[in-house]
């Protein structure tokens, strides 16, 4: 039974993606940090419930199925991968009872969900069999050109594979982006006539707009705005520059919004990320996954931020990893500041650097600024850790948790055997190895004295006995 009006979307994802020379299927490839069909999907979402959305999958099928399934949309198994026409064979006991289908390609994936409605509505006005979308990009080589009936006509006469081409048609500069809008009835009752006498001996769902119009079908093509839109990703090359596309709508979304990017074409801004106005980024920073960074923030060049939520008014000097952490209002981190997951950086804390921190809380004000490990930590506020201490946090089986208090100094140089506290306000002599708690207020020295022996070096160089014979 056909739904008056219905629409399901169809994103065809079944190709090996050849030109890419990779084991990996083609859709799996990412751009701004997500797989080229993961855009797909979520532009189709935009549009659909997941429930109307089929995936055609087929090479590497079930990666592809684990890496999209929590999008929650219908897959369809294309076994043997003979062309988009074949693909859509496919997908034909499952979408034959929508009254259209639009069909994506899950290699072109900058496509806009305005765009996709765009080609949805024009489709339905035109009552339409078909509907191309095309585009007129500076370079056409390599895609499938639209042959019009007329200059000024929306009918399309033919689409035509870059390899078709007949000397005439090579000049022709429309494009074929590979999205469609179909009403299934005359699409379903044609397809079969779809042959594989082509260079790659092949069904191309292209060829069924000349059927189509064999069949006294309407078939017709729209013209995408922007060409950029619609450029597919078929070669390594092609699927950096869409990269550096998304990339750059990112860094100028964040540029309007008040954030200074120095050099933007250097930096790496993932689409989710939220920066507030007022802070700088400088040359050659990563800023990835789910990270939001406040007002009045510096991340100076080389550092990677992922997953973290950094307050305001944060400076992250030169080349600091922060990935899943939280940092607090006015610190200062770096250089060289690496900080794992679950560390949460107090208000003005100082992480400085080779200091490296682990599900380590750090208070207010604390400070470790110079080559130290932090690792299960319960850092107090206005805490000193002095250069080089080591929280000693792994016993070979277990990890074990070091508490300092608020206000304790901790001497350079020292190692804390977890499990262990330095109370409140105590001292630990530099140097020292630390194993049993520290009261409040104490000092605790963990190292032997010091042995001075005079004029030792003297002795040795006269070639005399090193130590003084007993009188
Ligand atoms: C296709 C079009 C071309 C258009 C271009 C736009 C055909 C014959 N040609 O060429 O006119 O200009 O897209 O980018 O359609 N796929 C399957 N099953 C298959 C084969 C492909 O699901 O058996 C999928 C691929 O995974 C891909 C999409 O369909 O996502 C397009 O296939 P691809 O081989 O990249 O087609 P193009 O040569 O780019
Ligand atoms: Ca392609």
């Amino acid at each position: 039974m056909m739904r008056t009006g219905s629409f399901a979307i169809v994103i065809m994802a079944a190709g090996k993606g050849t030109r890419l020379k990779s084991k990996r299927a083609k859709v799996l490839h990412e751009i701004a940090g997500k797989p080229l069909l993961a855009h797909v999907v979520q532009a189709a979402r935009t549009l659909a419930a997941a429930p109307d959305i089929y995936v055609i999958i087929g090479h590497q099928a079930e990666e592809v199925r684990a890496a999209i399934a929590p999008l929650g949309v219908n897959f369809v198994l294309q076994a043997e991968q003979h062309g988009t026409g074949h693909a859509i064979m496919c997908a034909r006991e499952q979408v034959q009872g929508y009254e259209n289908i639009l069909v994506l390609s899950g290699d072109v994936p900058l496509i806009l969900p305005a765009t996709i409605a765009a080609l949805r509505d024009f489709h339905l006005a035109k009552k339409a069999a078909m509907t191309v979308l095309t585009a007129e990009p500076p370079d056409p080589f390599g895609y499938g050109r639209v042959i019009r009936a007329g200059a000024a006509s929306d009918r399309v006469k033919a689409i035509v594979e870059q390899k078709a081409l007949t000397r005439a048609q090579q000049k022709a500069r429309e494009i074929n982006s590979g999205i469609y809008a179909f009403a299934t009835q005359p699409l379903f009752a044609n397809i079969d006539r779809l042959s594989t006498a082509n260079a790659h001996h092949e069904f191309y769902l292209t060829d069924m707009a000349a059927l189509l119009v064999k069949a006294k079908k309407t078939v017709v093509a729209l013209k995408a705005a922007d060409a950029a839109e619609v450029l597919g990703a078929n070669t390594l090359a092609e699927l950096a520059a869409l990269d550096a596309t998304l990339r750059a709508r990112k860094a100028r979304e964040l540029m309007r919004a008040g954030v200074s990017i120095y050099r933007p074409e250097t930096c790496v801004i993932d689409p989710e990320v939220q920066i507030g106005p007022d802070t700088i980024l400088e040359p050659f920073v990563q800023i990835l996954g789910k990270t939001t960074i406040g007002s009045g923030c510096r991340i100076r060049s080389y550092s990677v931020i992922s997953d973290s939520q950094i307050a305001d008014n944060v400076l992250v000097r030169n080349g600091c990893i922060i990935h899943q952490s939280v940092v607090s209002d006015g610190a200062l981190l770096g250089p060289y500041s690496h900080l794992r997951p679950a560390s949460e950086i107090g208000e003005g804390a100082h992480v400085g650097n080779f200091v490296e921190t682990k599900k380590t809380r750090m208070g207010k004000g604390s400070k470790a600024n110079h080559l130290t490990y932090l690792g299960d930590s319960e850092i107090g506020d206005g805490v000193n850790v002095g250069a080089g201490t080591i929280t000693c946090n792994y016993d070979g089986s277990k990890k074990h948790v070091t508490v300092i208090e608020d206000g304790a100094f901790v001497g350079s140089d020292s190692t804390l055997v977890a499990p262990v506290r330095i109370g409140k306000a105590a001292y630990v002599a530099a140097g020292s190895t630390i194993t049993d708690n520290v009261p409040a207020e104490a000092l605790a020295l963990g190292r032997s004295r010091q042995i001075t022996k005079e004029g030792w070096a003297r002795r040795r160089r006269e070639g005399l006995p090193r130590t003084k014979p007993e009188k």
